[in-house]
């Protein structure tokens, strides 16, 4: 299905989240505000959502895509999306009436984006719902895990997503820039950027890794074989795709062929989003003691984990 369920979604939300993109960056007293000790930006989400998301009825057939900012959550959430359509064999009448339900429901890219009145909403949209999240399990609204709707979670490492959350604060009219990457790196290092600490949300996650209806994936496995990623994640959701169905996929996400729909799937959000959807570029920034402090924080926090292990931390993030 062209564009999976992905079209308008970010574009025409804008206006309700008033997410000023076009424009100047908002007033400081505006940007950020803490619910639980954890920032969030104000024009996207308010602790009234946070409040009302305790209320989320989950179904046992979501699917539930989770990640910390800047993990690869635009770009799985697309695969997921094409996977889904595919597997459902929609109709383009039946993809278009799923679209226009979403738009009649004024629903939100993120669970945790919107207005408190998002979760009766909802309720009301066709199965399969596809939700993405960037929040850490404890935070999630319990029937999240108490249903049997499964969890992706998806795991990028920590040097390019501090790399990609740095060129993302900077570039997004809803966050306060930094003035350089040394000023911005020890607040992520100590979890003063959105959504909290890289690594507690990890520590949380590690948690769930031998959950049956949680399945860990990396953005650089993704990035190394799209396909046999994809495969497992068909595995998972129970999908049953043709190896052209997979191929016509991958070739759909691409990051240049996401980049080249951008304007479409994301309006003006997707020059901000879409920066370079590559491994290693953490090298280009992080001075030999940052990298010393990451690898050190990474072993405190994580070290001897099965999630460590699968990251293949020593591959991706080791000099
Ligand atoms: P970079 O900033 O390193 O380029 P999220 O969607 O969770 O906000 O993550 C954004 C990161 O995913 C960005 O990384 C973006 O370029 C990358 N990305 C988006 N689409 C992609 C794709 N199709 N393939 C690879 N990376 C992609």
């Amino acid at each position: 299905m062209e564009g999976g369920r992905e079209p308008s979604v970010w574009s025409k939300r804008q206006e309700s989240c008033k997410m000023p993109l076009q424009g100047e960056k908002v007033s400081p007293e505006d940007w950020l505000f803490s619910y639980k000790g954890v920032l969030y930006p104000a024009k996207v989400t308010s602790p009234e959502t946070f409040e009302a998301l305790k209320s989320f009825e989950a179904r046992s057939d979501d699917m539930i895509l989770a990640g910390y900012p800047k993990s690869g959550t635009n770009w799985l959430g697309q695969i997921l999306r094409e996977l889904e359509s595919t597997d459902a064999k929609y109709t383009e009448e039946e993809m278009k009436e799923r679209i226009n339900e979403e738009n009649k429901l004024k629903t939100f890219p993120r669970l945790e984006f919107g207005d408190p009145g998002i979760y009766e909403r909802m309720k009301k949209l066709p199965s399969r719902r596809i939700i993405v999240t960037h929040l850490p399990p404890h935070l999630l609204p319990p029937s999240i895990l108490q249903s049997k709707a499964k969890v992706l979670l998806l795991v990028r490492n920590p040097k390019d997503t501090a790399v990609s959350y740095y060129h993302f604060y900077n570039n997004m009219p809803v966050l306060p820039s930094f003035a350089s990457w040394d000023e911005y790196f020890p607040a992520f290092m100590n979890g003063k950027v959105t959504w909290g600490s890289y690594f507690d949300h990890l520590v949380e996650w590690n948690k769930y890794i031998d959950h049956e209806r949680i399945m860990m994936i990396s953005y650089e496995e993704l990035k190394e074989d799209q396909v046999l990623g994809m495969k497992r994640i068909a595995a998972f959701f129970g999908f049953s795709l043709c190896e052209e169905d997979f191929a016509r996929i991958a070739e759909k996400t691409t990051f240049q062929a996401m980049k080249a729909k951008s304007k479409e799937t994301h309006g003006n959000f997707g020059d901000i989003l879409f920066q370079k959807g590559v491994v290693g570029s953490w090298r280009d920034l992080f001075s030999k003691a940052q990298n010393e402090e990451m690898d050190q924080k990474f072993e405190e926090c994580l070290g001897g984990t099965k999630l460590a292990a699968k990251m293949k931390y020593d591959v991706y993030c080791k000099a």
